[in-house]
């Protein structure tokens, strides 16, 4: 077997990464060198066209095998960073042949035996596994919940109101790509002055978006789905009423792709049961874990992606109450979608399970 494992780490259990090559798996290989250590093996899998490609994780090289069900033999917690369809035929298998899945695909989510877990907010939901499959939720609920997870501890949320601001590498590798070679088409001209000449001059180049992400914003996440609502928007809100447990709290969302390589942001109105001061939320926020306030708008302090990316807290900043509400309050939160809103949040799951929950 190609995976690393070293005399020292004998006993320790077996962590398959299925979909080590992708955006979401390239951090999760840099996520593992940097956490603590508690894996044997760690085996690296991708598709054949992969197989054979040599990746560096806890500064070991380790070569990429193909996924087949033999790769999954003898697998403790296999890890999916794969397309959907792929993810729903193959976590079936790995969990059949004895492995806890850890799925960061959107196939499993909303199934009821499936947990979604957050494990700064719903960590007990982690043993609720009778399918051997447990969910990690989508990029842009993950980069809000936390936040929103520690003041509906406190305060108990009644309703949410959204928008998100949303990062290409949302959309895997291709979605960087895209992004990159279309700056490179407008670097340096006068575009972005008359309708439509972005939109000439990035032609057919527009990867997995509608429109150019360049020098533009994009109101679209996902695929179309009844009423004109997007596959991103109804993630949004299904997985935030699964996560805090509040099946019928009404959720408004609009999402909206930017030209960020990554870090998603999000607007939030958020209203509560009873009166809410800002003083109370700072309190509340300066303390949970996972979250960081960064708000002293005086000083020009607030959350940016270009601040945020490659950190692992979900930043908060903004805090306002609203002006016509003194149930609601306003945020703005920013949190790395590869890292808390895929990577981390999902080596955070293993570790859960590794250490017996
Ligand atoms: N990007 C994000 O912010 C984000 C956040 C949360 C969740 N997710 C979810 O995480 C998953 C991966 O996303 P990504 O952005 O990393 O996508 P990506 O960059 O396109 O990577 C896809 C990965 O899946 C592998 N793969 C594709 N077809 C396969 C097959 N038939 N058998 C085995 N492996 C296969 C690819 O291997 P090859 O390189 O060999 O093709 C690659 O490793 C998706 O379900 C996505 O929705 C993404």
């Amino acid at each position: 077997m190609s995976g690393t494992e070293r005399p020292g780490r004998s006993g320790r259990p077996t962590l398959a990464v299925v979909g080590a090559t992708g955006a979401v798996g390239t951090v999760m290989l840099q996520i593992l060198s940097q956490r603590a250590d508690v894996w044997g093996e760690i085996r690296l899998v991708a598709s054949p066209r992969s197989a054979g490609r040599k990746l560096a994780v806890r500064g070991e090289e380790v070569e990429v095998v193909a996924l087949t069900e033999e790769a999954l033999d003898g697998v403790d917690v296999a890890m999916f960073d794969v397309p959907d369809e792929v993810a729903e035929q193959w976590a079936p298998v790995a969990a059949a042949r004895g492995a806890v899945v850890v799925d960061n695909s959107g196939a499993f989510r909303m199934d009821p035996e499936v947990p979604l877990v957050v494990p700064e907010v719903n960590p007990h939901a982690v043993r609720m596994r009778s399918r051997g499959i447990v969910a990690n939720p989508n990029c842009t609920t993950l980069s809000m919940i936390v936040t929103l997870g520690a003041l509906h501890a406190e305060f108990g949320l009644r309703e949410l109101v959204v928008s998100s601001y949303q990062a290409v590498s949302g959309a895997g590798h291709a979605g960087v790509r895209t992004l990159r070679e279309q700056l490179a088409l407008v670097a340096g001209t006068e575009l972005g002055t008359s309708p439509g000449d972005v939109r000439r001059a990035v032609g057919d180049n527009t990867g997995p978006f509608p429109e150019p992400v360049a020098l533009n914003v994009v109101p679209w996440a996902g695929s179309l789905r009844e009423d004109g609502w997007s596959s991103e928007e109804m993630k949004v809100r299904d997985e935030t009423r699964k996560i805090l447990g509040l099946p019928a709290l009404p959720v408004a969302v609009t999402c909206v792709r930017v030209p960020v390589v990554t870090a998603h942001s999000l607007t939030v109105h958020a209203r509560f049961e009873g009166e809410v001061t800002v003083d109370e939320a700072r309190e509340i926020l300066a303390t949970a874990p996972g979250v960081v306030l960064f708000d002293d708008p005086a000083a020009g302090e607030f959350p940016t992606p270009a601040d945020v990316v490659g950190t692992d807290p979900t930043w908060v900043g903004r805090v306002r109450r609203a002006l016509d509400d003194p149930t609601a309050l306003e945020l703005f939160v920013c949190g790395d979608n590869l890292r808390k809103g895929a990577a981390l949040n999902s080596a955070q799951i293993a570790e859960l399970v590794a250490a017996g929950s």
